[in-house]
């Protein structure tokens, strides 16, 4: 078993009948998803709301109860992967692109557990690149805006085409090396009018899984 899968799995024991459930996007999530399909093909009765197009036909090939977002109502746990996790549980998410989709589903839960190798573990924000989720209108005006804020700003490509989010949206991947107030960008950042989110996530993961080189795991 790879660590993703170990810190997944882990997190998927979390899940009862019952429950509404948010399901992730990305490699990390992915084997979280497989093991409720198991789960429930094995008679777990839930239902789940996906935070992406791929993780919603993932969870529909395994026969986990789809249910649309504005139906659903209030979830109990969301799973999801991260691409940093700093001291005071803050995150950078959105390295496969389902940022916006992933933060609305973490705010309608009671409870979010990031699930991720150890290594995504870091004493500060900002390695990883930020994603900033930003509407084609105008994006030329909101990119020069994410640069004059110092957030060194470079447009996700697919090939030769600028990647599109599942809600039609282009992805600015801020290049800052390091963040040093990350609930202030957060704030910053969404206020801009082109932007509609960005890959911060503070103050919302309430429960932590990091697998290590060991096999062993940091629940925190
Ligand atoms: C997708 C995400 C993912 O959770 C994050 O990129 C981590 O992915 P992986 O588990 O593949 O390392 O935020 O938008």
């Amino acid at each position: 078993m790879n660590l993703k899968q170990i810190a997944a799995e882990r997190a998927a024991e979390y899940i009862q009948d019952g429950m509404k459930v948010g399901l992730g996007t990305g490699s990390t999530a992915y084997y979280a998803i497989c093991k409720l399909g198991e789960r429930v093909r094995d008679g777990l009765q839930i239902q789940a709301v996906a935070t992406s197009e791929a993780s919603d036909k993932l969870a529909r090939e395994w026969g986990i109860p789809i249910i649309p977002f504005d139906q659903i109502g209030r979830l109990d746990i969301t799973i999801d992967g991260a691409d940093e996790v700093d001291p005071n549980f803050n995150l950078i998410k959105g390295g496969g692109g389902a940022l916006l989709r992933e933060k609305i589903v973490a705010a309608n839960s009671d409870q979010l557990i990031i699930v991720a190798d150890g290594s995504k573990a870091v004493d500060k924000l900002g390695r990883f690149p930020l994603p900033v989720e930003v509407v084609p209108f105008a994006s030329e005006w909101t990119f020069k805006a994410l640069e004059s804020m110092g957030c060194f700003p470079e447009w996700r490509m697919n090939g030769d085409e600028r990647y599109l989010t599942d809600n039609g949206n282009l992805i600015a991947d801020c290049r800052m090396e390091a963040i040093e107030q990350a609930p202030e960008l957060n704030i910053k950042l969404n206020m801009l009018p082109g932007v509609v989110d960005n890959g911060l996530f503070i103050n919302m993961a309430n429960i932590v899984i990091l697998a290590k080189e060991d096999g062993s795991i940091d629940e925190l």
